[in-house]
């Protein structure tokens, strides 16, 4: 391969690239990948390099002319052309389904034609997770927990805590269609003291902010049977003393 013409240093690197692949001479066109959240506006942008007043053609991952030179041609009000200029055209999507996933085409119709590919993915974040109980919780007994992400893509990861510790779980997830159903199991064998402890599944994911999170506590309700202690009001006793004796009853539920 040949070294690429003196570039002008104002040149994006993708570019550059193309460039270097020997199509230094001719009008081109080139596209990036984008990454949407569903509901959200996904923007895609295919670059003009050397643009001559060809036409362009812009189709969908079904290969459906979405926009012919700039005029619309598919019935998709969701799809915008947000700017068509010498340099680049914008193409925006609203309202981002997981139906509309996959590689949009950017077609340049010159004496040989180009077209670039901008591959669209669309993200689901997790909801808060549902934490269950699989019965009420005895003193002694095991008790599960069942941590759920009924849907996110790609899978969230669901992790234990108490306070700041993590508890080791058990995760397991399956694709349903575009999305996954992901759950993970805590088994624990609560004591009396664990009574009231807060336990809390967290659920993390690329499509939250970094470091953003979705928590779930859990109060731990233990039944413990009731038990009893007395107390004398003295421990030294002489004739005639009053002693009164106190009785100390716990019990969940009392
Ligand atoms: C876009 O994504 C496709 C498919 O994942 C990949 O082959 C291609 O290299 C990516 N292009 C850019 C510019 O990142
Ligand atoms: C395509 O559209 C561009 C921008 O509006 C225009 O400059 C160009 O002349 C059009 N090309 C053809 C062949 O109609």
């Amino acid at each position: 391969m040949q070294p690429p013409p003196r570039a002008p240093p104002a040149l994006l690197p993708g570019l550059l690239l193309l460039w270097a692949a020997g199509h230094g001479r001719a009008q081109e066109v080139q596209a990036e990948n984008v990454t949407v959240l569903e509901g959200g506006t996904a923007e895609i942008t295919c670059h003009l390099h050397r643009y001559d007043g060809s036409i362009v053609v812009i189709q969908n991952p079904a290969r459906q002319t979405l926009f012919f030179n700039g005029t619309r041609a598919l019935k998709d009000e969701r799809f915008e052309l947000a700017e068509f200029s010498r340099r680049r055209l914008r193409l925006r999507l609203a309202r981002a389904r997981l139906d509309d996933e996959g590689g949009y085409f950017c077609q340049l119709y010159a004496d040989d034609t180009h077209h670039q590919i901008a591959t669209l993915t669309v993200l689901v974040p997790p909801e808060p997770p549902l934490v269950q109980a699989g019965a009420l919780a005895v003193e002694g007994e095991e008790l599960e927990l069942t941590c759920l992400v009924p849907r996110a893509r790609p899978p969230a990861t669901l992790r234990w805590y108490r306070d700041r510790r993590e508890l080791p779980g058990r995760s397991s997830h399956r694709q349903e269609g575009k999305v996954f159903w992901q759950r993970s199991v805590l088994r624990l064998r609560p004591e009396r003291r664990d009574h009231g402890a807060v336990l809390t599944c967290e659920a993390s994911h690329p499509a939250l902010g970094r470091g953003q999170r979705r928590l779930t506590p859990f109060q731990l309700d233990v039944q413990y049977p009731p038990s009893a202690r007395i107390h004398p009001s003295q421990s030294v006793l002489r004739q005639g003393d009053t002693l009164v004796l106190t009785c100390a009853v716990s019990g969940n539920p009392r």
